[in-house]
């Protein structure tokens, strides 16, 4: 396929993350070295969906338009997680919701695009599947915070919320100390608990919630108990927003629409209100939220998005389509889009992060 390749273009899709900006930075530069001309899609795959027949949504870049941009958070091609070609409002007046993936495919080519290289999470990534399966050149670069794509070890994004994370859990230590106070504080990672655990580790939280481990707020609220009366006066608790109960469900902001996924949230408040009633201690919540995803890269996540979009680009030069890059360390492999997005990555129960939490004496609510 490379011989024929000129021009290709790149998304970026679902929640943001620190280092799509390095992706695309890599990606440009690998990309014009091979005397290929790059084109950024606007918010996702909706810049080929506009009215206007996608012009307006097409952004030539070239090493002038991304020389500094790798150390920026954000992404300079804008996002979307609302917008799935697979189920996509119909740009009649009706707004009926269809497959557009055939008008997708139509007007990549008809602006007379190569390939594709794609950067997002499981949704995006899914879709890109599709694409491939309809014959669309096309390359994934797996991206999101919650690192819980497979076939990965690490997604970019994921380090620089777990660093963010547990500086917010390291100055929440002296206030709850000051007040006695128990503090819950409530993390993203829809249903993994990737960033909770990793946090909350290297936070020294005494309890952690996640969706792998549903919890007793009996037995939470008992462990706490034993702590405060112990040597210190007070304790961290962090929640994943996707944790739950056993036998109960995840808290929704938002149920699942037809064009959209549902919306986590709201978890850390209701744990917050059953340990003060249970402790009789003082309680309080804080939600961290968009904020693990804002802000710079960390310098890792900044050197995995510049890998991975320079890897981007070496498997559209070997001819490769269909494929994901993935990091198994050492190597950058091309792994097959299906096996990424089959199913999501959890946080293994007989992992080293569980045993280590457990080692250091934090509760996850189970025993
Ligand atoms: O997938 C990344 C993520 O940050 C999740 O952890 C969170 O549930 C979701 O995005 C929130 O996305 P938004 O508020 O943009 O819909």
């Amino acid at each position: 396929m490379s011989s024929k390749i000129h021009r290709i273009a790149i998304s970026t899709g679902g929640g943001d993350a620190p280092g799509l900006n390095a992706v695309i930075h890599a990606a440009v530069y690998a990309a014009t070295a091979q005397g290929w001309e790059v084109y950024g899609i606007r918010e996702g795959f909706e810049g080929l969906l506009a009215p206007d027949g996608g012009n307006e949504g097409l952004v030539k870049l070239d090493r002038r338009a991304v020389r500094n941009i790798a150390h920026l958070g954000g992404t300079i091609l804008g996002t979307t997680n609302r917008g799935n070609p697979l189920q996509h409002k119909s740009n009649d007046s009706g707004g009926r919701m269809e497959d557009r993936t055939d008008e997708l495919i139509s007007r990549f080519r008809a602006a007379k695009l190569d390939a594709l290289i794609t950067v997002g999470g499981d949704g995006t990534l899914t879709i890109a599947h599709h694409l491939s399966q309809k014959g669309l050149p096309i390359v994934g670069v797996p991206k999101t915070i919650d690192n819980d794509l497979q076939s990965t070890v690490v997604t970019f994004g994921f380090d620089s919320a777990v660093s963010f994370a547990t500086e917010c859990i390291d100055r929440l230590h002296s206030t709850a100390e000051s007040h006695r106070r128990i503090m819950v504080v409530e993390v993203m990672g829809r249903y993994a608990g990737w960033i909770a655990i990793h946090a909350g580790i290297a936070g020294r939280a005494d309890a952690i919630l996640i969706p792998e481990i549903p919890y007793d707020i009996q037995k939470v609220a008992d462990h706490l108990r034993r702590r405060i009366s112990g040597e210190k006066s007070y304790a961290i608790v962090v929640v994943a927003e996707g944790a739950k109960p056993a036998g109960g469900g995840i808290s929704l902001k938002e149920k699942a629409r037809t064009d959209h996924v549902e919306r986590l949230g709201g978890i850390g408040e209701t744990v917050a209100d059953q340990l003060q009633s249970l402790t009789g201690n003082e309680t309080r919540a804080v939600v961290l939220g968009h904020l693990l995803r804002g802000g710079s890269p960390s310098s890792l996540d900044r050197l995995l998005g510049l890998n991975f979009g320079a890897a981007a680009v070496r498997a559209l030069a070997a001819g490769k389509s269909g494929v994901m890059v993935a990091l198994n360390p050492p190597r950058i492999e091309h792994i097959p889009l299906e096996q990424a997005v089959s199913k999501l990555r959890l946080v293994p129960l007989d992992g080293n992060a569980v045993i280590t939490a457990r080692a250091l004496e934090i509760s996850f609510g189970d025993e």
